[in-house]
Protein backbone atom coordinates (compact mmCIF):
# COMPACT_ATOMS: atom_id res chain seq x y z
CA UNK A 1 0.00 0.00 0.00
CA UNK A 2 1.78 3.19 -0.74
CA UNK A 3 2.45 5.37 1.78
CA UNK A 4 3.25 9.46 0.65
CA UNK A 5 5.02 10.01 4.27
CA UNK A 6 7.66 7.21 3.58
CA UNK A 7 7.80 8.40 -0.15
CA UNK A 8 8.32 11.96 0.74
CA UNK A 9 11.02 10.76 2.56
CA UNK A 10 12.46 8.33 0.40
CA UNK A 11 12.87 10.98 -2.10
CA UNK A 12 15.34 12.07 0.39
CA UNK A 13 17.80 9.18 -0.50
CA UNK A 14 17.66 10.30 -4.38
CA UNK A 15 19.83 12.40 -6.56
CA UNK A 16 16.42 13.96 -8.15
CA UNK A 17 17.33 17.32 -6.24
CA UNK A 18 20.44 17.67 -8.84
CA UNK A 19 18.08 18.01 -11.77
CA UNK A 20 15.48 20.73 -9.81
CA UNK A 21 18.22 22.55 -8.56
CA UNK A 22 19.29 26.10 -9.95
CA UNK A 23 22.78 25.80 -9.40
CA UNK A 24 23.42 29.58 -11.30
CA UNK A 25 21.74 30.68 -7.79
CA UNK A 26 23.79 28.74 -5.05
CA UNK A 27 26.28 31.52 -2.91
CA UNK A 28 29.41 29.98 -4.61
CA UNK A 29 28.09 30.53 -8.23
CA UNK A 30 26.82 34.35 -7.11
CA UNK A 31 30.31 35.04 -5.73
CA UNK A 32 29.97 34.86 -2.15
CA UNK A 33 32.92 34.18 -0.84
CA UNK A 34 33.42 30.45 0.65
CA UNK A 35 32.88 29.68 4.43
CA UNK A 36 35.87 28.87 6.54
CA UNK A 37 37.11 25.41 5.79
CA UNK A 38 37.08 24.69 9.86
CA UNK A 39 35.42 26.81 12.67
CA UNK A 40 36.54 29.74 13.93
CA UNK A 41 37.99 30.45 17.52
CA UNK A 42 39.20 32.23 19.55
CA UNK A 43 43.30 33.57 19.31
CA UNK A 44 43.68 33.06 23.20
CA UNK A 45 42.00 29.71 23.10
CA UNK A 46 43.50 27.35 25.04
CA UNK A 47 44.51 24.67 22.53
CA UNK A 48 46.52 21.26 23.12
CA UNK A 49 49.13 19.86 20.37
CA UNK A 50 48.87 16.06 19.34
CA UNK A 51 51.48 13.70 18.16
CA UNK A 52 52.17 14.32 14.80
CA UNK A 53 50.42 12.57 11.83
CA UNK A 54 52.76 9.34 10.99
CA UNK A 55 54.96 10.02 14.21
CA UNK A 56 52.70 8.16 16.83
CA UNK A 57 54.37 6.22 19.65
CA UNK A 58 53.60 2.98 21.28
CA UNK A 59 51.45 1.95 19.09
CA UNK A 60 51.11 -1.54 17.59
CA UNK A 61 49.20 -1.42 14.44
CA UNK A 62 47.80 -4.82 13.10
CA UNK A 63 47.30 -4.90 9.16
CA UNK A 64 44.40 -3.61 7.11
CA UNK A 65 42.62 -7.21 6.22
CA UNK A 66 42.63 -7.87 9.77
CA UNK A 67 40.89 -4.64 10.79
CA UNK A 68 38.50 -5.15 7.98
CA UNK A 69 37.83 -8.70 8.87
CA UNK A 70 37.33 -7.84 12.77
CA UNK A 71 35.47 -4.60 12.62
CA UNK A 72 32.19 -5.04 14.56
CA UNK A 73 30.69 -2.52 17.00
CA UNK A 74 31.53 -2.90 20.10
CA UNK A 75 29.57 -1.20 23.80
CA UNK A 76 31.74 -2.65 26.45
CA UNK A 77 34.83 -0.61 27.19
CA UNK A 78 37.89 -1.48 29.55
CA UNK A 79 38.83 0.85 32.10
CA UNK A 80 41.89 1.70 30.77
CA UNK A 81 42.61 4.74 28.89
CA UNK A 82 43.43 6.00 25.82
CA UNK A 83 47.21 7.92 25.29
CA UNK A 84 47.24 10.79 24.05
CA UNK A 85 49.33 9.29 20.57
CA UNK A 86 46.26 6.84 20.36
CA UNK A 87 43.59 9.81 20.15
CA UNK A 88 46.04 11.88 17.33
CA UNK A 89 46.01 8.55 15.52
CA UNK A 90 42.35 8.06 15.67
CA UNK A 91 41.57 12.12 14.90
CA UNK A 92 43.60 12.28 12.04
CA UNK A 93 42.37 9.06 10.65
CA UNK A 94 38.76 10.02 10.87
CA UNK A 95 39.34 14.30 9.70
CA UNK A 96 43.05 14.79 9.53
CA UNK A 97 44.46 16.44 6.99
CA UNK A 98 46.78 14.49 4.18
CA UNK A 99 48.06 17.49 2.01
CA UNK A 100 47.70 20.87 1.80
CA UNK A 101 48.88 24.01 -0.73
CA UNK A 102 47.83 27.48 -0.34
CA UNK A 103 44.66 26.57 -2.57
CA UNK A 104 43.78 23.13 -1.52
CA UNK A 105 43.12 21.24 1.79
CA UNK A 106 42.79 17.00 0.83
CA UNK A 107 41.63 14.83 3.99
CA UNK A 108 41.97 11.20 5.18
CA UNK A 109 38.38 11.17 4.71
CA UNK A 110 36.86 12.14 0.87
CA UNK A 111 34.24 14.63 0.99
CA UNK A 112 31.50 15.53 -2.06
CA UNK A 113 32.99 18.43 -3.68
CA UNK A 114 36.00 18.63 -1.19
CA UNK A 115 33.43 20.66 1.39
CA UNK A 116 33.70 19.12 4.76
CA UNK A 117 31.37 20.68 6.46
CA UNK A 118 31.62 18.07 9.53
CA UNK A 119 33.24 18.91 12.88
CA UNK A 120 34.69 16.81 15.60
CA UNK A 121 33.69 17.18 19.33
CA UNK A 122 34.97 14.99 22.03
CA UNK A 123 33.75 14.46 25.09
CA UNK A 124 36.99 13.29 27.17
CA UNK A 125 36.72 11.36 29.95
CA UNK A 126 40.10 9.20 30.07
CA UNK A 127 43.09 10.27 27.41
CA UNK A 128 46.28 10.45 29.44
CA UNK A 129 47.34 14.04 29.49
CA UNK A 130 44.26 15.68 28.47
CA UNK A 131 41.98 16.35 31.22
CA UNK A 132 38.12 15.61 31.22
CA UNK A 133 36.12 17.83 29.45
CA UNK A 134 34.80 18.91 25.80
CA UNK A 135 37.00 19.79 22.69
CA UNK A 136 36.93 20.55 19.22
CA UNK A 137 39.24 18.84 16.70
CA UNK A 138 41.35 21.28 14.67
CA UNK A 139 42.09 19.75 11.36
CA UNK A 140 44.46 22.28 10.03
CA UNK A 141 46.59 22.72 13.15
CA UNK A 142 46.07 18.71 14.46
CA UNK A 143 45.27 20.43 17.91
CA UNK A 144 42.86 20.09 20.30
CA UNK A 145 40.89 23.63 21.31
CA UNK A 146 39.69 23.14 24.59
CA UNK A 147 36.21 24.01 24.84
CA UNK A 148 34.87 23.85 28.67
CA UNK A 149 34.85 21.63 31.69
CA UNK A 150 31.38 19.48 32.04
CA UNK A 151 30.06 18.11 35.37
CA UNK A 152 28.45 14.21 35.16
CA UNK A 153 29.62 13.53 31.91
CA UNK A 154 28.23 9.87 32.06
CA UNK A 155 25.21 10.56 33.05
CA UNK A 156 24.32 13.35 30.58
CA UNK A 157 26.22 11.31 27.89
CA UNK A 158 23.80 8.53 28.25
CA UNK A 159 20.55 10.80 28.83
CA UNK A 160 21.49 12.85 25.24
CA UNK A 161 21.66 9.27 23.41
CA UNK A 162 18.36 8.13 24.53
CA UNK A 163 19.81 5.74 27.49
CA UNK A 164 22.20 3.79 25.70
CA UNK A 165 24.68 3.79 29.04
CA UNK A 166 27.69 2.43 27.01
CA UNK A 167 27.88 5.52 25.54
CA UNK A 168 28.55 7.36 28.92
CA UNK A 169 30.93 4.28 29.72
CA UNK A 170 33.39 5.72 27.08
CA UNK A 171 37.24 6.82 27.13
CA UNK A 172 36.15 9.42 24.51
CA UNK A 173 33.04 10.15 22.55
CA UNK A 174 33.79 11.54 19.42
CA UNK A 175 30.26 13.87 18.56
CA UNK A 176 30.28 14.91 14.73
CA UNK A 177 28.21 18.28 14.25
CA UNK A 178 27.89 19.25 10.25
CA UNK A 179 27.31 23.20 9.46
CA UNK A 180 25.11 22.72 6.34
CA UNK A 181 26.30 26.51 4.51
CA UNK A 182 29.67 24.62 4.23
CA UNK A 183 27.78 22.46 1.90
CA UNK A 184 25.21 24.27 1.03
CA UNK A 185 27.51 27.06 -0.66
CA UNK A 186 28.30 24.83 -3.24
CA UNK A 187 25.50 22.76 -3.55
CA UNK A 188 22.24 24.42 -2.28
CA UNK A 189 19.60 22.48 -2.00
CA UNK A 190 21.48 19.36 -3.21
CA UNK A 191 23.85 19.68 -0.31
CA UNK A 192 21.57 17.21 2.48
CA UNK A 193 22.21 13.72 1.22
CA UNK A 194 26.03 14.55 0.76
CA UNK A 195 26.59 15.29 4.11
CA UNK A 196 25.48 11.97 5.45
CA UNK A 197 27.17 10.46 3.39
CA UNK A 198 30.57 12.05 4.40
CA UNK A 199 29.15 10.95 8.05
CA UNK A 200 29.40 7.69 7.24
CA UNK A 201 33.11 7.67 5.91
CA UNK A 202 34.56 9.45 8.78
CA UNK A 203 32.98 7.05 11.17
CA UNK A 204 33.94 3.85 9.10
CA UNK A 205 37.84 5.15 9.16
CA UNK A 206 36.50 5.42 12.88
CA UNK A 207 35.89 1.84 13.22
CA UNK A 208 38.70 0.63 11.21
CA UNK A 209 41.34 3.06 13.13
CA UNK A 210 39.86 1.72 16.45
CA UNK A 211 40.32 -1.73 15.45
CA UNK A 212 43.77 -1.14 14.32
CA UNK A 213 44.89 -0.24 17.83
CA UNK A 214 43.12 -2.25 20.29
CA UNK A 215 40.41 0.16 20.62
CA UNK A 216 36.60 0.05 19.81
CA UNK A 217 33.53 1.94 18.59
CA UNK A 218 29.95 1.71 18.20
CA UNK A 219 28.11 4.39 15.04
CA UNK A 220 25.64 6.43 17.31
CA UNK A 221 22.48 7.66 15.02
CA UNK A 222 19.44 7.46 17.65
CA UNK A 223 20.16 10.38 20.09
CA UNK A 224 17.82 13.34 21.22
CA UNK A 225 18.72 16.28 18.92
CA UNK A 226 18.20 19.11 21.66
CA UNK A 227 19.49 17.57 24.60
CA UNK A 228 22.81 16.63 22.04
CA UNK A 229 23.32 19.89 20.60
CA UNK A 230 22.96 21.85 24.14
CA UNK A 231 25.64 19.34 25.47
CA UNK A 232 28.10 20.30 22.97
CA UNK A 233 26.71 23.82 22.83
CA UNK A 234 26.08 24.61 19.10
CA UNK A 235 22.57 26.57 18.17
CA UNK A 236 21.17 23.55 16.14
CA UNK A 237 20.72 25.45 13.33
CA UNK A 238 23.45 26.84 12.03
CA UNK A 239 25.63 23.98 13.53
CA UNK A 240 24.12 20.73 15.04
CA UNK A 241 24.79 17.25 15.54
CA UNK A 242 24.54 14.25 13.14
CA UNK A 243 26.18 11.56 14.24
CA UNK A 244 28.40 10.17 17.44
CA UNK A 245 30.79 7.03 18.43
CA UNK A 246 31.97 6.48 22.16
CA UNK A 247 35.18 5.02 21.45
CA UNK A 248 37.98 3.12 24.32
CA UNK A 249 40.07 0.56 24.92
CA UNK A 250 38.39 -2.92 24.77
CA UNK A 251 39.73 -6.95 25.57
CA UNK A 252 41.84 -8.04 23.24
CA UNK A 253 40.96 -11.91 22.63
C1 LIG B 1 24.03 4.70 10.80
C2 LIG B 1 24.17 3.78 11.97
C3 LIG B 1 23.51 4.07 13.16
C4 LIG B 1 23.68 3.26 14.27
N1 LIG B 1 23.12 3.63 15.47
C5 LIG B 1 23.31 2.85 16.56
C6 LIG B 1 22.82 3.26 17.83
O1 LIG B 1 22.25 4.33 18.00
N2 LIG B 1 23.04 2.44 18.89
C7 LIG B 1 23.73 1.26 18.76
O2 LIG B 1 23.90 0.55 19.76
N3 LIG B 1 24.21 0.86 17.57
C8 LIG B 1 24.03 1.62 16.47
N4 LIG B 1 24.58 1.25 15.27
C9 LIG B 1 25.37 0.01 15.16
C10 LIG B 1 24.58 -1.10 14.46
O3 LIG B 1 23.62 -1.60 15.36
C11 LIG B 1 25.56 -2.21 14.01
O4 LIG B 1 26.41 -1.69 13.00
C12 LIG B 1 24.82 -3.40 13.46
O5 LIG B 1 24.07 -4.06 14.45
C13 LIG B 1 25.75 -4.41 12.83
O6 LIG B 1 26.74 -4.84 13.76
P1 LIG B 1 28.30 -4.64 13.46
O7 LIG B 1 28.60 -3.18 13.35
O8 LIG B 1 28.98 -5.25 14.67
O9 LIG B 1 28.62 -5.36 12.20
C14 LIG B 1 24.44 2.06 14.17
C15 LIG B 1 25.10 1.78 12.97
C16 LIG B 1 24.99 2.63 11.89
C17 LIG B 1 25.76 2.34 10.63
Amino acid sequence: MPDPLLDRRREFLKDTIRLETDFSQTDQNRGVPPPPLEKPYAADARRLGLPPAGRWEGIEMIDLATAVGDRQSRRSFNPEPLTLDELSFLLWATQGVREQDSGTVLRTVPSAGNRHALETYLAVQRVNGVEPGFYRYLPLEHQLLHLFHEEQMPRKLTEATLGQAFVGHAAVVFVWTVIPYRMEWRYGLAAHKVIALDAGHVCQNLYLACEAIGAGTCAVAAYHQQLMDRLVRVDGQEELVIYLAPVGKIQMS
